[in-house]
């Protein structure tokens, strides 16, 4: 076995992060692309992948994820990959039986689909060199339940029970499989809901954490670094928090 990294370094890997553009995603580019890692932006929004790629050194792919081709192609192009952030994701506000058919099919094939896709593209090149990070963003909306976000929940516990599997499937590889569940972080996303929904939205999401606050992008990426560095090679198919202590009582 070749000797581990330094402790937050990723010198050379070579990292596909998706939603990448902004939000927790770019934080995450900024993290690995800090540890030296080679990154590789995904995201819809190529003009703001463009702009941080070339900030920090990355490079940046127009890419929707709920199209499984679209990922492939993209994979194949960029790969192969070490370490895969699946990150990018949407969120909707409604209640249960406001929502429709459309808004399932939308859900599920961004928050959910889309991990699959990324991860049935990147895996076999993982597998072949007996090495690979997947980070997956979850939510704690899938581990409390969310009022008013019961299809977002629902594509996020999905991706909790897919992260466990492939950890048990890839853990013969040297491949560890990891989600991370944010409480309220303070996004472009967090941002429109609380567009929408006022101060209330803000102070009941801030009581819900033991911490009392919102969430920095770069704190979800600190765990990103971690799970994805050497020293996190014992850890596989877990879902790490990163939410001020969201559903402990508070
Ligand atoms: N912000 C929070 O409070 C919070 C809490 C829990 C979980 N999360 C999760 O963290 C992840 C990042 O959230 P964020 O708050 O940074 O969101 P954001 O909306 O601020 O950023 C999301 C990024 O993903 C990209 N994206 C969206 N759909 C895409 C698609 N189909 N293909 C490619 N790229 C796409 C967007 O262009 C954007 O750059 C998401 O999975 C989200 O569900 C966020």
């Amino acid at each position: 076995m070749a000797a581990p990294l330094p402790f937050g370094r990723l010198d050379g890997r070579r990292a596909f992060v998706s939603g990448g553009a902004r939000g927790i995603g770019a934080a995450i580019v900024r993290s690995f692309a800090g540890a030296r890692a080679r990154v590789v932006i995904a995201d819809l929004d190529l003009a703001a992948a463009s702009e941080l790629a070339g900030e920090v050194g990355a490079l940046a792919a127009k890419l929707d994820v709920s199209d499984a081709t679209a990922v492939q192609a993209v994979v194949a192009q960029h790969g192969p990959f070490d370490i895969l952030v699946n990150n990018a994701g949407v969120d909707q506000h409604a209640f249960f039986t406001d929502t429709t058919a459309e808004d399932w099919t939308k859900l599920l094939a961004v928050n959910l689909l889309s991990v699959l896709a990324c991860t049935h593209a990147a895996l076999p090149a993982m597998q072949a060199v007996r090495f690979g990070r997947i980070i997956n963003i979850t939510s704690e909306a899938a581990r409390l339940g969310s009022k008013g976000g019961s299809v977002y929940s629902a594509a996020k516990g999905g991706v909790i029970a897919f992260t466990k599997s492939i950890a048990r499937e890839n853990a013969r590889y040297g491949i560890t499989a990891n989600a991370i569940a944010p409480g309220p972080i303070r996004t472009p996303m967090l941002e429109q809901a609380v567009a929408k929904g006022g101060d209330r939205i803000l102070r009941a999401m801030t009581d819900a954490t033991l911490l009392g606050r919102l969430g920095e992008p770069e704190e979800v990426a600190s765990a990103a670094l971690f799970l994805a560095s050497d020293q996190a090679a014992y850890i596989t198919g877990e879902t790490l928090g990163v939410s001020g202590g969201m559903g402990l009582g508070g």
